[in-house]
Protein backbone atom coordinates (compact mmCIF):
# COMPACT_ATOMS: atom_id res chain seq x y z
CA UNK A 1 0.00 0.00 0.00
CA UNK A 2 1.27 3.16 -1.16
CA UNK A 3 2.34 6.19 1.28
CA UNK A 4 2.72 9.69 0.47
CA UNK A 5 5.16 11.79 2.17
CA UNK A 6 5.34 15.64 2.87
CA UNK A 7 8.04 17.97 3.78
CA UNK A 8 5.84 20.67 5.47
CA UNK A 9 6.76 24.44 5.55
CA UNK A 10 6.40 25.27 1.85
CA UNK A 11 3.51 27.98 0.87
CA UNK A 12 1.98 27.27 -1.90
CA UNK A 13 1.18 29.78 -4.94
CA UNK A 14 -0.22 28.82 -8.23
CA UNK A 15 -3.14 27.22 -10.28
CA UNK A 16 -4.68 24.18 -10.45
CA UNK A 17 -6.53 22.11 -13.17
CA UNK A 18 -9.51 20.71 -11.55
CA UNK A 19 -10.45 17.07 -13.40
CA UNK A 20 -14.38 16.23 -13.88
CA UNK A 21 -16.34 15.58 -10.78
CA UNK A 22 -16.09 11.61 -9.66
CA UNK A 23 -19.68 11.74 -7.79
CA UNK A 24 -21.06 13.25 -11.11
CA UNK A 25 -19.52 10.88 -13.85
CA UNK A 26 -19.86 7.32 -11.61
CA UNK A 27 -23.89 8.33 -12.39
CA UNK A 28 -23.32 9.47 -15.57
CA UNK A 29 -21.42 6.54 -16.35
CA UNK A 30 -24.50 4.19 -15.26
CA UNK A 31 -27.01 6.04 -17.31
CA UNK A 32 -24.85 3.67 -20.23
CA UNK A 33 -27.60 1.43 -18.62
CA UNK A 34 -30.52 3.21 -19.49
CA UNK A 35 -30.14 2.85 -23.56
CA UNK A 36 -28.83 0.53 -26.13
CA UNK A 37 -27.44 3.85 -28.33
CA UNK A 38 -23.74 5.19 -27.41
CA UNK A 39 -23.03 7.46 -24.55
CA UNK A 40 -20.04 9.27 -24.66
CA UNK A 41 -17.97 11.74 -22.48
CA UNK A 42 -15.47 14.56 -23.12
CA UNK A 43 -13.56 13.57 -20.48
CA UNK A 44 -13.20 11.54 -17.09
CA UNK A 45 -11.15 11.33 -14.20
CA UNK A 46 -8.51 9.40 -13.99
CA UNK A 47 -9.25 8.00 -10.40
CA UNK A 48 -9.80 4.80 -9.23
CA UNK A 49 -13.37 4.40 -8.90
CA UNK A 50 -13.83 5.75 -12.43
CA UNK A 51 -12.09 2.47 -13.29
CA UNK A 52 -14.00 -0.15 -10.75
CA UNK A 53 -17.24 1.36 -12.09
CA UNK A 54 -16.38 0.93 -15.88
CA UNK A 55 -15.42 -3.20 -14.36
CA UNK A 56 -18.88 -3.14 -13.00
CA UNK A 57 -21.05 -1.71 -16.19
CA UNK A 58 -18.86 -3.92 -18.40
CA UNK A 59 -19.37 -7.27 -16.66
CA UNK A 60 -23.32 -5.73 -16.79
CA UNK A 61 -23.17 -5.68 -20.77
CA UNK A 62 -21.81 -2.19 -20.92
CA UNK A 63 -19.01 -2.39 -24.12
CA UNK A 64 -16.06 0.05 -23.67
CA UNK A 65 -15.86 1.01 -27.74
CA UNK A 66 -13.07 4.05 -26.85
CA UNK A 67 -11.35 5.66 -23.91
CA UNK A 68 -14.69 7.76 -23.43
CA UNK A 69 -17.56 5.69 -24.98
CA UNK A 70 -19.48 3.43 -23.78
CA UNK A 71 -22.47 0.84 -25.61
CA UNK A 72 -24.84 -1.16 -23.57
CA UNK A 73 -26.81 -3.18 -26.57
CA UNK A 74 -28.36 -5.47 -24.06
CA UNK A 75 -28.11 -6.21 -20.23
CA UNK A 76 -25.54 -9.22 -20.34
CA UNK A 77 -25.78 -9.56 -16.40
CA UNK A 78 -28.02 -8.49 -13.63
CA UNK A 79 -26.06 -9.10 -10.49
CA UNK A 80 -23.70 -6.27 -8.78
CA UNK A 81 -21.51 -8.78 -7.02
CA UNK A 82 -20.49 -8.34 -3.08
CA UNK A 83 -16.65 -8.51 -3.82
CA UNK A 84 -17.03 -5.44 -6.18
CA UNK A 85 -19.61 -3.76 -4.51
CA UNK A 86 -18.05 -3.85 -0.69
CA UNK A 87 -15.19 -2.10 -2.53
CA UNK A 88 -17.03 0.64 -4.19
CA UNK A 89 -20.61 1.36 -2.75
CA UNK A 90 -21.50 3.87 -5.10
CA UNK A 91 -22.23 0.71 -7.44
CA UNK A 92 -25.77 0.80 -5.59
CA UNK A 93 -26.06 3.54 -8.33
CA UNK A 94 -26.63 0.49 -10.81
CA UNK A 95 -30.08 -0.92 -9.26
CA UNK A 96 -32.25 2.02 -10.65
CA UNK A 97 -30.94 1.98 -14.37
CA UNK A 98 -31.16 -2.22 -14.10
CA UNK A 99 -34.57 -2.09 -13.04
CA UNK A 100 -35.72 0.43 -15.63
CA UNK A 101 -33.76 -1.43 -18.04
CA UNK A 102 -34.18 -5.28 -17.92
CA UNK A 103 -36.96 -5.10 -15.28
CA UNK A 104 -34.32 -7.06 -12.48
CA UNK A 105 -31.73 -6.34 -10.91
CA UNK A 106 -29.31 -7.98 -7.94
CA UNK A 107 -27.52 -5.67 -6.69
CA UNK A 108 -25.10 -6.50 -2.87
CA UNK A 109 -26.08 -4.90 0.16
CA UNK A 110 -23.32 -2.19 0.08
CA UNK A 111 -23.22 -2.23 3.83
CA UNK A 112 -21.26 0.08 5.88
CA UNK A 113 -17.99 2.24 5.55
CA UNK A 114 -15.70 4.31 7.55
CA UNK A 115 -17.70 7.23 7.78
CA UNK A 116 -21.08 5.44 8.84
CA UNK A 117 -23.89 2.85 8.11
CA UNK A 118 -25.00 3.96 4.97
CA UNK A 119 -28.63 2.81 4.76
CA UNK A 120 -29.76 2.37 1.15
CA UNK A 121 -33.60 1.86 2.75
CA UNK A 122 -34.87 5.25 0.86
CA UNK A 123 -33.71 3.95 -2.52
CA UNK A 124 -35.45 0.53 -1.91
CA UNK A 125 -38.92 2.33 -0.60
CA UNK A 126 -39.21 4.74 -3.13
CA UNK A 127 -38.36 1.67 -6.18
CA UNK A 128 -41.11 -0.44 -4.06
CA UNK A 129 -43.56 2.60 -4.87
CA UNK A 130 -42.92 2.21 -8.26
CA UNK A 131 -44.27 -1.34 -8.19
CA UNK A 132 -41.19 -3.05 -7.87
CA UNK A 133 -40.59 -6.05 -5.99
CA UNK A 134 -37.47 -5.95 -3.42
CA UNK A 135 -36.74 -8.98 -1.36
CA UNK A 136 -33.07 -8.84 1.09
CA UNK A 137 -31.90 -12.49 0.60
CA UNK A 138 -28.27 -13.25 1.27
CA UNK A 139 -27.13 -10.13 1.65
CA UNK A 140 -28.39 -9.03 -1.74
CA UNK A 141 -30.96 -6.66 -2.88
CA UNK A 142 -33.14 -9.34 -4.77
CA UNK A 143 -35.27 -6.42 -7.52
CA UNK A 144 -38.22 -7.56 -9.86
CA UNK A 145 -40.55 -5.27 -11.55
CA UNK A 146 -41.64 -6.14 -15.22
CA UNK A 147 -42.64 -1.94 -15.73
CA UNK A 148 -41.91 0.65 -13.26
CA UNK A 149 -45.07 2.84 -12.90
CA UNK A 150 -44.95 6.66 -11.84
CA UNK A 151 -45.54 7.09 -8.63
CA UNK A 152 -45.61 10.45 -6.00
CA UNK A 153 -42.78 9.41 -3.33
CA UNK A 154 -41.15 11.66 -0.18
CA UNK A 155 -37.86 10.99 0.57
CA UNK A 156 -37.13 11.03 4.29
CA UNK A 157 -33.93 12.76 3.40
CA UNK A 158 -32.62 14.14 0.41
CA UNK A 159 -30.14 11.47 -0.04
CA UNK A 160 -27.76 12.11 -3.47
CA UNK A 161 -27.71 8.66 -4.72
CA UNK A 162 -31.04 7.94 -3.15
CA UNK A 163 -32.42 10.56 -5.67
CA UNK A 164 -30.24 9.41 -8.39
CA UNK A 165 -31.43 5.67 -8.43
CA UNK A 166 -34.80 7.21 -8.07
CA UNK A 167 -34.54 9.79 -11.19
CA UNK A 168 -32.52 7.22 -13.37
CA UNK A 169 -35.72 4.40 -12.85
CA UNK A 170 -38.96 7.04 -12.93
CA UNK A 171 -37.27 8.32 -16.50
CA UNK A 172 -38.68 4.96 -18.00
CA UNK A 173 -41.66 4.05 -15.99
CA UNK A 174 -44.80 4.38 -16.98
CA UNK A 175 -46.87 7.44 -16.29
CA UNK A 176 -46.01 10.50 -14.01
CA UNK A 177 -44.06 10.82 -10.93
CA UNK A 178 -43.42 13.38 -8.43
CA UNK A 179 -40.26 12.83 -6.25
CA UNK A 180 -40.14 15.41 -2.88
CA UNK A 181 -37.38 16.09 -0.33
CA UNK A 182 -35.12 15.37 -3.01
CA UNK A 183 -31.34 16.24 -3.20
CA UNK A 184 -30.36 19.35 -4.70
CA UNK A 185 -26.56 18.53 -5.17
CA UNK A 186 -24.76 20.17 -8.54
CA UNK A 187 -24.37 16.34 -9.32
CA UNK A 188 -27.60 15.88 -9.09
CA UNK A 189 -28.71 18.44 -10.95
CA UNK A 190 -26.08 17.29 -13.90
CA UNK A 191 -27.65 13.75 -14.22
CA UNK A 192 -31.00 15.53 -14.25
CA UNK A 193 -29.85 17.59 -17.34
CA UNK A 194 -27.87 14.56 -19.11
CA UNK A 195 -31.51 12.36 -18.63
CA UNK A 196 -33.22 15.06 -20.33
CA UNK A 197 -30.25 14.94 -23.48
CA UNK A 198 -31.16 11.54 -23.60
CA UNK A 199 -34.90 12.52 -24.14
CA UNK A 200 -36.18 12.06 -20.61
CA UNK A 201 -39.40 14.12 -19.84
CA UNK A 202 -37.87 15.94 -16.78
CA UNK A 203 -38.02 19.07 -14.59
CA UNK A 204 -37.08 20.40 -10.86
CA UNK A 205 -33.42 20.15 -10.92
CA UNK A 206 -31.45 21.59 -8.27
CA UNK A 207 -35.21 22.17 -6.22
CA UNK A 208 -36.73 19.75 -3.60
CA UNK A 209 -38.92 18.69 -6.10
CA UNK A 210 -38.60 16.75 -9.75
CA UNK A 211 -41.08 15.67 -12.08
CA UNK A 212 -40.98 12.69 -14.40
CA UNK A 213 -43.11 11.70 -16.92
CA UNK A 214 -42.01 8.41 -18.03
CA UNK A 215 -40.73 7.40 -22.02
CA UNK A 216 -40.72 4.15 -23.84
CA UNK A 217 -36.56 4.38 -24.54
CA UNK A 218 -34.15 6.96 -24.27
CA UNK A 219 -31.62 7.98 -26.96
CA UNK A 220 -27.76 8.18 -26.66
CA UNK A 221 -25.65 11.38 -24.92
CA UNK A 222 -22.62 12.85 -25.87
CA UNK A 223 -21.80 14.92 -22.33
CA UNK A 224 -18.91 17.17 -20.43
CA UNK A 225 -18.47 16.30 -17.04
CA UNK A 226 -18.73 19.43 -14.49
CA UNK A 227 -15.50 20.34 -12.19
CA UNK A 228 -15.16 18.43 -8.70
CA UNK A 229 -16.18 21.10 -6.41
CA UNK A 230 -14.31 18.92 -3.61
CA UNK A 231 -10.92 18.00 -5.25
CA UNK A 232 -11.29 21.89 -5.77
CA UNK A 233 -12.36 23.47 -2.33
CA UNK A 234 -8.86 20.44 -1.00
CA UNK A 235 -6.40 22.66 -3.64
CA UNK A 236 -7.67 25.93 -2.15
CA UNK A 237 -7.48 24.80 1.78
CA UNK A 238 -3.99 23.74 0.74
CA UNK A 239 -3.42 27.35 -0.17
CA UNK A 240 -5.44 28.51 2.75
CA UNK A 241 -3.28 26.21 5.78
CA UNK A 242 0.22 27.49 4.05
CA UNK A 243 -0.53 31.26 3.95
CA UNK A 244 -0.59 31.01 0.30
CA UNK A 245 -2.56 31.79 -3.21
CA UNK A 246 -3.99 29.09 -5.47
CA UNK A 247 -6.19 29.26 -8.68
CA UNK A 248 -8.25 26.68 -9.29
CA UNK A 249 -10.44 26.50 -12.96
CA UNK A 250 -12.58 25.18 -14.29
CA UNK A 251 -14.99 25.95 -11.67
CA UNK A 252 -19.10 26.18 -11.75
CA UNK A 253 -20.08 29.65 -9.72
CA UNK A 254 -22.93 28.39 -7.65
CA UNK A 255 -21.68 24.87 -6.15
CA UNK A 256 -19.88 26.38 -3.76
CA UNK A 257 -21.21 28.85 -2.07
CA UNK A 258 -21.25 27.68 1.25
CA UNK A 259 -17.39 26.82 0.79
CA UNK A 260 -16.43 30.29 -0.07
CA UNK A 261 -18.32 32.29 2.24
CA UNK A 262 -16.64 29.51 4.97
CA UNK A 263 -13.35 30.81 3.59
CA UNK A 264 -14.03 33.77 4.11
CA UNK A 265 -15.21 33.40 7.91
CA UNK A 266 -11.49 31.63 7.57
CA UNK A 267 -10.38 35.58 6.78
CA UNK A 268 -8.99 34.30 3.19
CA UNK A 269 -9.46 36.61 0.43
CA UNK A 270 -11.76 34.56 -2.45
CA UNK A 271 -12.22 36.20 -5.99
CA UNK A 272 -14.78 34.35 -8.41
CA UNK A 273 -14.93 34.20 -11.82
CA UNK A 274 -17.15 32.46 -14.75
CA UNK A 275 -14.60 30.18 -14.97
CA UNK A 276 -12.37 29.93 -11.65
CA UNK A 277 -12.21 30.89 -7.72
CA UNK A 278 -8.66 32.20 -6.36
CA UNK A 279 -8.34 32.20 -2.79
CA UNK A 280 -5.33 34.07 -1.03
CA UNK A 281 -4.52 33.17 2.25
CA UNK A 282 -4.27 35.94 5.22
CA UNK A 283 -1.16 35.35 7.68
CA UNK A 284 -3.16 33.69 10.32
CA UNK A 285 -6.45 32.12 9.75
CA UNK A 286 -9.27 32.98 11.85
CA UNK A 287 -11.65 30.43 13.53
CA UNK A 288 -15.18 29.46 12.37
CA UNK A 289 -18.21 27.64 12.98
CA UNK A 290 -18.90 25.12 10.74
CA UNK A 291 -22.24 22.55 10.43
CA UNK A 292 -22.76 19.86 7.57
CA UNK A 293 -25.57 19.97 5.79
CA UNK A 294 -27.64 18.59 2.40
CA UNK A 295 -26.40 20.94 -0.73
CA UNK A 296 -26.63 24.67 -0.41
CA UNK A 297 -25.36 23.88 2.96
CA UNK A 298 -21.65 23.33 3.46
CA UNK A 299 -20.99 20.04 2.23
CA UNK A 300 -19.71 16.89 4.55
CA UNK A 301 -17.23 16.10 1.89
CA UNK A 302 -15.33 19.17 2.44
CA UNK A 303 -15.77 19.13 6.52
CA UNK A 304 -11.98 17.19 6.62
CA UNK A 305 -10.72 19.67 4.98
CA UNK A 306 -11.72 22.46 6.93
CA UNK A 307 -11.52 21.02 10.26
CA UNK A 308 -7.16 20.23 9.20
CA UNK A 309 -7.58 24.37 8.51
CA UNK A 310 -9.03 25.44 11.97
CA UNK A 311 -6.12 23.07 13.88
CA UNK A 312 -4.20 26.42 13.39
CA UNK A 313 -6.63 28.99 13.40
CA UNK A 314 -6.19 31.91 16.40
CA UNK A 315 -9.00 31.05 18.78
CA UNK A 316 -11.85 27.90 19.41
CA UNK A 317 -13.67 26.45 16.68
CA UNK A 318 -16.58 24.38 16.08
CA UNK A 319 -17.54 21.66 13.63
CA UNK A 320 -20.61 19.90 13.72
CA UNK A 321 -21.10 16.55 11.55
CA UNK A 322 -24.83 16.89 10.48
CA UNK A 323 -24.83 14.66 7.66
CA UNK A 324 -22.94 11.41 8.53
CA UNK A 325 -22.56 9.88 11.79
CA UNK A 326 -19.39 9.13 11.94
CA UNK A 327 -17.23 11.68 10.07
CA UNK A 328 -14.41 12.23 12.48
CA UNK A 329 -11.96 9.86 11.75
CA UNK A 330 -9.35 12.41 10.71
CA UNK A 331 -9.17 13.72 14.13
CA UNK A 332 -7.50 10.97 16.06
CA UNK A 333 -4.70 11.53 12.98
CA UNK A 334 -4.54 15.34 13.71
CA UNK A 335 -4.37 15.00 17.36
CA UNK A 336 -0.94 13.27 16.51
CA UNK A 337 0.42 15.75 14.79
CA UNK A 338 -0.12 18.60 17.55
CA UNK A 339 -4.06 19.63 16.65
CA UNK A 340 -5.79 20.56 19.86
CA UNK A 341 -9.62 18.70 19.26
CA UNK A 342 -11.67 17.59 21.92
CA UNK A 343 -15.39 15.40 20.32
CA UNK A 344 -18.77 15.39 21.87
CA UNK A 345 -20.75 13.26 19.70
CA UNK A 346 -21.39 15.41 16.23
CA UNK A 347 -19.45 18.40 17.24
CA UNK A 348 -15.84 19.20 17.40
CA UNK A 349 -14.01 21.70 19.34
CA UNK A 350 -11.00 22.93 17.82
CA UNK A 351 -8.47 25.11 19.71
CA UNK A 352 -5.83 26.83 17.09
CA UNK A 353 -1.86 26.04 17.89
CA UNK A 354 0.58 27.75 16.29
CA UNK A 355 2.00 24.98 14.22
CA UNK A 356 1.67 20.68 13.83
CA UNK A 357 4.34 18.34 13.94
CA UNK A 358 4.96 15.94 10.89
CA UNK A 359 4.21 12.37 12.19
CA UNK A 360 3.23 9.32 10.25
CA UNK A 361 -0.78 8.82 10.37
CA UNK A 362 -2.82 6.50 9.11
CA UNK A 363 -5.28 7.51 6.17
CA UNK A 364 -8.97 6.09 6.83
CA UNK A 365 -11.27 7.14 4.13
CA UNK A 366 -11.34 9.56 0.99
CA UNK A 367 -11.79 12.82 2.50
CA UNK A 368 -10.03 12.26 5.65
CA UNK A 369 -6.87 11.14 3.88
CA UNK A 370 -6.98 14.31 2.26
CA UNK A 371 -7.20 16.35 5.43
CA UNK A 372 -4.10 14.39 6.56
CA UNK A 373 -1.83 15.39 3.60
CA UNK A 374 -3.23 18.96 4.13
CA UNK A 375 -2.36 19.00 7.43
CA UNK A 376 1.28 18.03 6.53
CA UNK A 377 1.66 20.39 3.84
CA UNK A 378 1.42 23.00 7.53
CA UNK A 379 3.76 21.15 9.73
CA UNK A 380 6.84 21.35 10.35
CA UNK A 381 8.67 18.35 9.28
CA UNK A 382 7.90 15.29 7.56
CA UNK A 383 4.55 13.67 7.54
CA UNK A 384 3.50 10.24 6.19
CA UNK A 385 0.58 9.40 5.45
CA UNK A 386 0.20 5.52 4.82
CA UNK A 387 -3.08 3.81 3.05
CA UNK A 388 -3.52 6.29 0.48
CA UNK A 389 -5.36 3.69 -1.74
CA UNK A 390 -7.85 6.25 0.20
CA UNK A 391 -6.99 9.30 -1.65
CA UNK A 392 -6.76 7.48 -5.16
CA UNK A 393 -10.40 6.76 -5.20
CA UNK A 394 -11.06 10.07 -5.60
CA UNK A 395 -8.27 12.60 -6.47
CA UNK A 396 -6.44 12.70 -9.65
CA UNK A 397 -2.67 13.01 -9.22
CA UNK A 398 -2.80 14.54 -6.15
CA UNK A 399 0.71 14.71 -5.28
CA UNK A 400 1.57 16.31 -8.72
CA UNK A 401 -0.61 19.07 -8.35
CA UNK A 402 0.90 19.84 -5.27
CA UNK A 403 3.94 20.19 -6.20
CA UNK A 404 3.02 22.28 -9.14
CA UNK A 405 2.00 24.02 -6.46
CA UNK A 406 5.64 23.97 -4.50
CA UNK A 407 4.78 21.94 -1.83
CA UNK A 408 7.34 18.89 -1.24
CA UNK A 409 5.69 15.97 -1.58
CA UNK A 410 6.67 12.08 -3.22
CA UNK A 411 4.66 9.03 -3.21
CA UNK A 412 6.63 6.07 -1.47
CA UNK A 413 5.65 2.44 -3.21
CA UNK A 414 5.11 -0.25 -0.59
C1 LIG B 1 -23.08 10.76 -1.83
O1 LIG B 1 -23.14 9.61 -1.04
C2 LIG B 1 -21.61 10.94 -2.17
N1 LIG B 1 -21.13 9.77 -2.91
C3 LIG B 1 -20.80 11.11 -0.88
O2 LIG B 1 -19.44 11.35 -1.25
C4 LIG B 1 -21.33 12.33 -0.14
O3 LIG B 1 -20.65 12.45 1.09
C5 LIG B 1 -22.84 12.15 0.13
O4 LIG B 1 -23.53 11.91 -1.12
C6 LIG B 1 -23.46 13.37 0.79
O5 LIG B 1 -23.26 14.49 -0.02
C7 LIG B 1 -21.40 9.68 -4.23
O6 LIG B 1 -22.05 10.53 -4.81
C8 LIG B 1 -20.87 8.48 -4.95
P1 LIG B 1 -26.40 10.08 1.09
P2 LIG B 1 -24.57 8.97 -0.64
O7 LIG B 1 -27.28 8.96 0.66
O8 LIG B 1 -25.57 9.24 -1.70
C9 LIG B 1 -28.66 8.79 4.96
C10 LIG B 1 -17.13 11.09 -1.18
O9 LIG B 1 -16.31 11.36 -0.29
N2 LIG B 1 -29.43 7.84 4.14
O10 LIG B 1 -26.73 11.47 0.64
O11 LIG B 1 -24.34 7.57 -0.23
C11 LIG B 1 -27.26 8.28 5.21
O12 LIG B 1 -27.22 7.42 6.32
C12 LIG B 1 -18.43 10.42 -0.83
O13 LIG B 1 -16.97 11.35 -2.40
C13 LIG B 1 -30.47 7.13 4.72
O14 LIG B 1 -30.75 7.30 5.90
O15 LIG B 1 -24.94 9.81 0.63
C14 LIG B 1 -26.46 9.53 5.47
O16 LIG B 1 -26.53 9.85 6.86
C15 LIG B 1 -18.51 10.06 0.65
N3 LIG B 1 -31.17 6.23 3.94
C16 LIG B 1 -27.21 10.58 4.68
O17 LIG B 1 -28.44 10.00 4.24
C17 LIG B 1 -30.88 6.03 2.63
O18 LIG B 1 -31.57 5.23 1.97
C18 LIG B 1 -26.45 11.07 3.45
O19 LIG B 1 -26.24 9.97 2.66
C19 LIG B 1 -29.81 6.77 2.06
C20 LIG B 1 -29.11 7.67 2.83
Amino acid sequence: MDSLVVEGGQILKGKVEVPPAKNAALPLLCLSLLTAEKVSFESLPDVADIQSMQKMLEHLGVEKLDKNLFQCKTIKSVQAPYEWVRKMRASILVLGPLLARAGRAEVSMPGGCAIGERPVGIHLDGLRAMGATINLENGYIQAECKKLRGTKFVLDFPTVTGTINLVTAAALAEGESLLENVACEPEVVEIVQALRQMGAKISGEGTSQIKITGVPKLNGLKWQIQPDRIQLLTYLAAGALTGGEVECTPYRQGTLNAVVQKFRELGCEMIETSESLRLKAPQRLKSIHLETAPFPGFPTDGQAQFMACTTLAAGSSTIRELVFENRFQHVAELRRMGAKIEVDGNTAVISGVDHLSGASVMASDLRASASLVLAGLSAHGKTKVLRVYHLDRGYEMLEAKLRKLGAKITREKE
